[in-house]
């Protein structure tokens, strides 16, 4: 997505040659046109699959599922890391490892809002190691939903998430796939002759 990239190389800060940080559009103050226009994209890569649901994890996949939802016009689901006092029902659960903190937690969603039936298209803003997408797939799985593919906004392609997931048989998207970075300097993968 050429509008995305083009961003990236505006606003994007390179912290190191694995760290981008894209807080002023994406995940902290957020550009609510290019979020849409992130879920418009989504629904046009994903066409022709008659989604029922899109699903993501808190915090910063939200507005991304949400814009998905609007343009698919269906309800989005977040899954939750903490256990809210509220959350009473059954739920579906699976450990992520976080390997930038180090620590597995657990995410959860209610087995009201996923089942049999559902044809699940889950979005994320960052594809990097992968854990928590797994999770989030381990989810549909153990919910009995069919899972149509995973759509990310940007995709470190130097890490191992998009492997991970494709070896489970998943149809991965991602918007903007960075081969590699270093401050200062970003390179996208189609910026590399094969
Ligand atoms: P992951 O690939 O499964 O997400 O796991 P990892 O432990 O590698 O990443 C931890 C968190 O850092 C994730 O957000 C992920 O989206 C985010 N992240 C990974 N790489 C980058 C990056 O280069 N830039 C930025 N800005 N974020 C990155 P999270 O902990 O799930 O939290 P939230 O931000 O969604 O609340
Ligand atoms: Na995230
Ligand atoms: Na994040």
């Amino acid at each position: 997505m050429k509008l995305l990239e083009e961003r990236i190389r505006q606003e994007g800060l390179i912290l190191s040659d694995t760290v981008l940080k894209v807080d002023s559009f994406l995940n902290h103050q957020v550009d609510t046109k290019l979020a849409l226009a992130i879920g418009r994209e989504f629904a046009r890569l994903f066409a022709g699959e008659p989604i029922t649901k899109v699903l993501t994890i808190e915090a910063s996949g939200i507005q991304f599922a949400m814009a998905a939802g609007i343009a698919l016009d269906v309800p989005f689901v977040y899954a939750k890391k903490k256990k809210a006092v509220t959350l009473t029902e059954k739920l579906y659960s699976a450990p992520v490892h976080s390997f930038t903190r180090q620590e597995t937690y657990q995410v959860s969603i209610s087995q009201k809002y996923l089942g049999p039936g559902d044809k699940v298209l889950i979005v994320d803003d960052f594809l990097a190691t992968g854990a928590a997408l797994v999770g989030l797939v381990d989810i549909v799985n153990e919910a009995g939903a069919e899972l149509v593919g995973v759509g990310c906004v940007i995709e470190k392609s130097f890490q191992e998430g998009r492997s991970l997931l494709e070896q489970k048989g998943v149809r991965v998207h991602s918007l903007a796939r960075i081969a590699s970075m270093s401050p200062g300097e970003i390179h996208f993968v189609e910026d590399i002759p094969l």
